[in-house]
Parts: structure tokens; sequence; C-alpha cells
């Protein structure tokens, strides 16, 4: 099925210029980027996003990390890219996501854990509707 998923590199990927190496691995994979915004994320917007988080011991850091500095939003499309795009992403610990992962490659530490993927199809929605407004997202089709 047709899914759109929301992926957001965190301050680390663009400070460490990891972008295009990252945005990379998703068009080479064949997924489509349908909206990218580079963005400060203000502390209530960073708050509702990680909403489930908030009992957890670590959420004041998460949410102080991801305002630090500018992030890049996205959304992207695909055949079940959901689940597709956060097995590319690996597991959340760094320290135990697969060699040929997203943060198995790049990152160690999972509070830095350098990006984020939506992980159902509720919560892709969700965090569409925060991030973009319906006009934001670009409906192009691809070539054969
Ligand atoms: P993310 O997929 O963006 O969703 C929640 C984030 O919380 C997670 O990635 C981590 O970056 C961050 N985090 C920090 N500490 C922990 C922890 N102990 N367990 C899970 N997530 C954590």
């Amino acid at each position: 099925m047709m899914e759109k998923s929301f992926v957001m590199m965190k301050p680390d990927t663009i400070q460490r210029r990891l972008m295009g190496k990252v945005l990379s691995r998703f068009e080479e994979k064949g997924l489509q980027i349908v909206a990218v915004k580079m963005m400060h994320i203000s502390p209530g917007l960073a708050q509702e996003h990680y909403g489930e988080h908030c009992e957890r011991p670590f959420f004041n850091d998460l949410v102080e990390y991801i305002t630090s500095s500018a992030v890049l939003a996205m959304v992207i499309q695909g055949d079940d890219c959901i689940s597709m795009i956060r097995k590319m992403v690996g597991a959340t610990n760094p320290k135990e996501a697969d060699l040929g992962t997203i943060r198995g490659d790049y990152a160690l530490d999972t509070g830095r854990n350098i990006i984020h993927a939506s992980d159902s199809p509720q919560s892709a929605e969700r965090e569409i509707a925060l991030f973009f407004q319906d006009s934001e997202i670009c409906d192009y089709s691809m070539p054969d």
C-alpha cells in the first residue's frame, strides 16, 4: 500500500554534514521525497511530537537536544514505506543497530541517534500533520 512516513534528521546529522548521505540512501532505495523543511523546532512542538515519552527520564534532554539546532523534517512516500524506513534506520540504540542501517553506520549514542522515523501509520499521520501543511507536500510523478 502506498504510504507516507515522517522522517527527521536530527541536529547531529546536519552538524556532522551527513544530510546528503542519509538522503541518498532513501533515494537509492527508490523511495520518493515529497516534502523537505529545514527548521528550528520550538519546545512546544518538540513536546508534542515526543508526547508519548513525556514520563520518561530522558524526556527533558530529548526536548533540549532536538530544539538545540536546526533539523531537517521530511515526508517520504513509497509502497509500505513506513516499516521499510524503520528497517533502514535501525534500532533506537545505535550500538544495537545492525551495520548497514543508518544508525548502525553513523551513530554511537541513543540520545544522538541522528534520525527519527515514524513507527506506525498512525504515528506517521500524526507527525506529518504536526510538521507540514497539506499544501507543502508535493505530488509529482516519477518516470519509469
Ligand atoms: P526517536 O526515534 O527520535 O524517538 C525517541 C527518542 O528518544 C529516540 O529516538 C532517542 O533519540 C531518544 N532517547 C534518548 N534516550 C533514550 C532511551 N533511553 N530510550 C529510548 N529513546 C531514548
